[in-house]
């Protein structure tokens, strides 16, 4: 086959350029022109050609509006964040740091699927078939049927997906496979985003569910998969940190279920083994309640979890630095500016270090609260009460506004243990639980003044 001729395409404007160059000719965008393949001759002579034949319209109401099918791959808490289980023709990426359990996950997923019936197909780029084999022992899976592939060239891969039609396949990682028709190297955007192009249509084609593994940084950066987030129909991302033992894996674009729902898993000697009541894992065990600490408790998806904010405040030089991790950093910036303009605490020349305890991530503005007490907490060198919880979201008016679903939020930490509650007003129990003792504020100098008075 004759080689296709590539171009560059600018990011920004869409402008071409036969050569890279740093800067678009047509924008004058700096760094964002990337390697495409150009269209054939002709191809481009009249792009309305395709006009001359209608294409057929239909109304809404007539259209058959079929349920999709899902197959359940028989992990539970997989099952959860896909939305009840892998579609026909779906394509999902799965990203997440290296050594997370990415391909764990899918090992394991592939080879239930396997057992119910289903056709699979394992490609692997990154790890020879024997060293596929070798996990598959290691985690137990006695006499796998699944079908392996090492192949990293798409268009082999596209083959033999044709020849098998598998019900599933993954392709493991999107990052180490490669078309002969660009010539950057694999793994960059160009080649990230033309392999999985090709892939998808393959999945839309055949009906076979692709999943793609995808790996990120902690930036999120490096010709990672992000570009790739518009193409699939799930983007589900691993988190947690991979020096303990748990996982957390988050759906984050759903066409067929609820978006951030989660998923949590424990790395075990066999593997990742789903953990059905998770509520307590994000809490580090202190004897005696320590300065800087708080417990909050998160409700992204259907279950809530019990995490704790963990405030260094200490003495920083010229240019202190405010550092968070697992928090957005420009809403630790927002609430330190609240802290002082609204309760008086100044933190203007320290250094303020937070973090969400297991290498959550947490996105909700429900955890203002825990954090601004946090902070205040380490600073003052107190301890908040034992078995105390906070949360709700901070505004930078100094009112606290209340979290959606506080009544469960409230039943979990009670059936957890924990006795006092600082919570917004609008998520006050209008009947008392028991064991619990809840306070109420509408403002952070409230939560502050009622804090001091606890403690
Ligand atoms: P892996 O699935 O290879 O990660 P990824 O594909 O996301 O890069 O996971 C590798 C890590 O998991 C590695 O550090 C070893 C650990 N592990 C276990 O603890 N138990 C197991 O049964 C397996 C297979 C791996
Ligand atoms: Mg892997």
């Amino acid at each position: 086959m004759a080689k296709e001729k590539s171009q560059f395409v600018c990011s920004d404007c869409g402008g071409t350029s036969p050569k890279w160059l740093g800067k678009c000719p047509a924008c004058g965008a700096w760094n964002s022109l990337v390697e495409g393949i150009a269209p054939q001759q002709g191809e481009t002579k009249n792009r309305f050609a395709a006009l001359s034949a209608t294409a057929e319209v239909a109304v809404l109401a007539d259209i058959e509006a079929n349920e999709v099918e899902r197959s359940p791959t028989g992990h539970e808490e997989l099952d959860r964040v896909l939305g009840g289980g892998i579609v026909e023709g779906g394509v999902v990426l799965i990203g997440g740091d290296p050594g997370i359990g990415k391909s764990t996950l899918l090992l394991q997923a592939l080879d239930s699927l396997q057992r119910q019936g289903k056709s699979t197909l394992y490609v692997t780029g990154e790890e020879s078939g024997a060293q596929v084999a070798l996990r598959s022992r290691r985690l137990g899976l006695e006499r796998s049927q699944v079908r392996v592939l090492a192949e990293i060239q798409l268009e082999k891969i596209l083959a033999t997906l044709q020849a098998h039609t598998p019900d599933v396949a993954v392709i493991d990682s999107i990052q180490t496979v490669y078309s002969d028709q660009l010539s950057s190297a694999p793994g960059s955007v160009a080649q990230v985003r033309e392999c999985a192009a090709h892939l998808t249509r393959a999945a839309k084609a055949s009906g076979t569910c692709i999943v793609l593994v995808g790996h990120v940084t902690k930036e999120g950066a490096l010709a990672g998969p992000r570009v790739l987030e518009h193409m699939v129909d799930t983007v589900l991302y691993f988190e947690g940190d991979t020096h303990g033992p748990f996982r957390l894996v988050r759906a984050i674009k759903n066409r067929f279920g609820a978006v951030n729902e989660i998923g949590v898993f424990a790395m075990t000697e066999r593997g990742l083994k789903g953990v059905s009541n998770p509520s307590a894992i994000f809490l580090s065990q202190h004897a005696e309640p320590v300065p800087g600490s708080c417990v909050m408790v998160t409700l992204e998806g259907t279950r809530p979890l019990l995490v704790e904010i963990q405030a260094l405040v200490d003495s920083g030089g010229p240019s202190p630095r405010r550092l968070s991790v697992g928090l957005d950093r420009d809403r630790l910036a927002m609430l330190l500016a609240v802290l002082h303009r609204h309760a008086g605490v100044a933190c203007m020349d320290q250094d303020v270090f937070v973090n969400a305890v297991g290498g959550v991530r947490i996105s909700e503005p429900a955890a203002d609260l825990a954090v601004m007490l946090s902070i205040a907490s380490s600073l003052r060198g107190k301890a908040l009460p034992k078995g105390f919880f906070a949360f709700g979201e901070v505004g930078l008016a100094g009112e606290v506004r209340p979290a959606p679903r506080g009544q469960e939020r409230l039943k979990e930490a009670a059936k957890l243990g924990f006795t006092v509650a600082l919570v917004p007003k609008a998520n006050a129990p209008k009947k008392a639980i028991a064991g619990l003792e809840v306070h109420a504020v509408e403002r952070v100098e409230e939560a502050l003044n009622l804090v001091r008075s606890l403690a």
